[in-house]
């Protein structure tokens, strides 16, 4: 019987060296490159994900059955035998894993991580396998235990390495309360680089990528050695040198890639994932014929809505309610309520009053001012003395002086309002020269020009880029 389980054991050990040295030099003889290979190796590698709930299913069981098995030899057998299948379990789970990582040439740190445990687990599961003969024999009573619990361990950290790969990085801790996750130290968001905040980049640039290619190149997964997720990398390129040409978008291996047919084995992002929308290629070309800067606020031929300004709430007036009610009898306009929140402001309407509204009605306003967020002035008789009215309406988002008798004579006036969006001088009388004055109010983003002496050759239309 003794000399039986020897000779086993020898036959094993003569096969486990061999197995070893595969598994060991496995990454080295075909290195992981970035590169994919043969489709076969991924229909066969895509099974790894489905394959390796057997193997963590046998090594789970194992110990349940070992400690039941100190008094049911009956079950201790079981254990030997399911370890033994174990082995052959995490060889194939291995090799399959390893094939879906180099047929598809998928890189990263989570993948070599995952790769290594995998390999130290089968060689782990393997030496298990070696010495429990000897601890059932009753000669190394705590070798086999110690390193089951080490495999078991191991388990769990590679399994969690898995689960990073499909499920992203912090799919187990994502909904940990916060204070657990300070005491494991465990951050919540991963650490960014330090961007230009208001950059192009920062701004239209990232997120696109951030939205359509960090799933295969990032730091978790890298393909096609090519990693977006910072601006040094996006910059250094992929397996096959830069991806981006700074000035020249055609030559910009990146910007061609995600202009081919969807159909293009190359096209990006690729596996059927939608293309990405006309005008986000188009701020990338811009961006990159701009010189691919990651500091650049602005870009050449690009036209962005700014984030809307903050607005800031307008005083309660309903304290006002009986003479607006008297002022909208007597004057034929009215001051509607932008909602019924009253902090929403109220809109001035002219359109009873029409040409008979003039500076003279709209001065007496001026105690309503603080509280209209828009006036509608177009088509009035109001004239430029409407200018010093219309400072006092500290709050006016929006102003309308479409076809009225307004030269631009004092319009600097209105720099005083800050919370001015939307001007309204189509059909006037303004020139170029009076309505430069405005350029310096940051949070004027329409200005409307449209038949005028100031409109420009051609106007850019907003928000859409030219390519
Ligand atoms: C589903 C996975 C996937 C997504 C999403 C994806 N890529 Fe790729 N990408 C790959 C693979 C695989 C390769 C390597 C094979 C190849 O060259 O076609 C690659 C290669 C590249 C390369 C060539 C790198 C080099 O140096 O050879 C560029 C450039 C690229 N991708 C850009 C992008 C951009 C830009 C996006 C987002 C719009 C994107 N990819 C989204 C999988 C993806």
């Amino acid at each position: 019987m003794g000399s039986r389980a020897d000779a086993s054991r020898r036959w094993l050990a003569r096969f486990s060296l061999p197995a070893i040295a595969t598994l060991v030099l496995l990454p080295f003889l075909w290195k992981l490159d970035g590169q994919s290979h043969a489709d076969w190796q991924q229909l066969i590698g895509r099974f790894h994900p489905l394959a390796v709930h057997l193997p963590i299913g046998m090594l789970l069981l194992i110990p349940l059955l070992e400690i039941r098995g100190l008094s049911h030899p009956a079950l201790r057998e079981a254990a030997g035998f399911i370890l033994g299948l174990s082995v052959l379990a995490t060889l194939g789970t291995v090799a399959l894993g390893y094939l879906l990582a180099y047929g598809s040439g998928t890189t990263g740190v989570t993948v070599t991580y995952h790769m290594w445990g995998g390999i130290s687990l089968a060689i782990g599961v393997l030496v298990c396998f070696l010495i429990r003969p000897g601890w059932v024999a009753g000669e190394f009573p705590l070798g086999y235990p110690i390193s089951l619990a080490c495999v078991l361990l191991l388990l769990l950290w590679t399994c969690h390495q898995g689960g990073s790969l499909t499920h992203g990085e912090n799919y187990l801790t994502e909904w940990l309360p916060d204070e657990l996750k300070t005491w494991a130290g465990i951050k919540n968001e991963p650490v960014k680089e330090q961007l230009v905040a208001d950059s192009f980049y920062a701004l239209q640039i990232r997120p696109i990528l951030d939205a359509n290619c960090y799933s295969c190149h990032s730091q978790t997964k890298v393909k096609g050695g090519l990693r977006l997720d910072s601006y040094a990398r996006l910059m250094r390129g992929g397996r096959s040198g830069a991806v981006i040409v700074p000035g020249r978008p055609d030559q910009s291996s990146l910007f061609k890639r995600i202009t081919l047919p969807p159909d293009d084995k190359k096209f990006m992002p690729s596996d059927g994932k939608p293309p990405l929308k006309p005008e986000q290629i188009a701020w990338i070309k811009a961006w990159i014929a701009a010189g691919a800067s990651d500091a650049a606020t602005t870009v050449a031929g690009v036209t962005l809505r700014r984030k809307p300004v903050s607005l800031r709430p307008v005083g309660d007036y309903s304290g006002l309610a009986n003479q607006i009610a008297e002022l909208e009898k007597t004057q034929s306009i009215s001051l509607v309520p932008v909602s019924r929140n009253s902090g929403d402001g109220l809109i001035l309407q002219t359109i009873s009053g029409g040409r008979k509204f003039n500076d003279a009605q709209l001065a007496q306003l001026a105690k309503f001012g603080p509280y209209i967020v828009e006036a509608k002035l177009g088509h009035t008789s109001v004239t430029d003395a409407c200018f010093d009215t219309l400072a006092t309406f500290t709050n006016l988002r929006a102003l309308h002086l479409e076809d009225t008798a307004i030269t631009g004579q004092g319009l600097a006036k209105l720099n005083s309002l800050s919370q001015l969006t939307y001007l309204n001088l189509t059909g006037t009388k303004v020139t170029g020269a009076s309505v430069a004055v405005l350029a310096s109010m940051k949070n004027l983003e329409h200005v409307y020009l449209y038949n005028t002496a100031a409109q420009p050759a051609a106007p850019p239309a907003k928000g859409t880029p030219k390519l």
